[in-house]
């Protein structure tokens, strides 16, 4: 069993404890589906004021539901369409303050006020995106975006293969 106990006075120690965490779940896995799974798992457990985290894989030029936690979510979305498809076409983080005054927006889940999107690429490979949605406005700032895009580099080359 995996026991992480993630109890962090300030951002940058908790985004250190989860990178740590989330290094130590996957290393020596080399399934990137059951990766996916564990660190979406995580992250919902560690990060607060989150209603939807987790992935989507690039299949075939077409991002496809992964692994994630919190209420049923679209299975495809195409690049350039909505906060998931705009990172997936960029290749840039999207951090989004207010969903409904994003335009394109796909509302997976009516409860999503502010959403935090971190394109996951390997050698110029877009793999996937990892996708955080929040109740509250403005949940992340720009230093979520880097500790979370830290975590993903952290553990990219075990997310290959989805
Ligand atoms: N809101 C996202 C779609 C994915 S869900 O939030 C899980 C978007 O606009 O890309």
């Amino acid at each position: 069993m995996y026991e992480f106990r993630i109890d962090a006075g300030d951002k940058a120690e908790l985004y250190r404890q989860l990178t740590d965490a989330a290094d130590g779940l996957t290393q020596g896995e080399p399934d990137a589906i059951a990766n996916m799974a564990n660190v979406s798992a995580l992250l919902w457990e560690s990060l607060p004021d989150l209603n939807w985290v987790g992935f989507y894989r690039n299949v075939g030029g077409e991002l496809v539901l992964g692994p994630f936690q919190g209420r049923l979510a679209c299975v495809r979305i195409p690049f350039g369409k909505g906060v998931c498809g705009t990172a997936a076409a960029t290749l840039e983080p999207q951090c989004v303050e207010d969903v409904n005054a994003y335009p394109g927006h796909i509302a997976c889940d009516s409860a999503s006020a502010s959403e935090l999107v971190i394109p996951i690429v390997s050698e110029g490979r877009l793999l996937g995106v990892l996708d955080l949605d929040s109740p509250l406005l403005a949940r992340f700032d720009s230093e979520d975006l880097q500790f979370c895009a830290a975590l993903v580099d952290r553990i990219t080359d075990r997310l290959t293969g989805a």
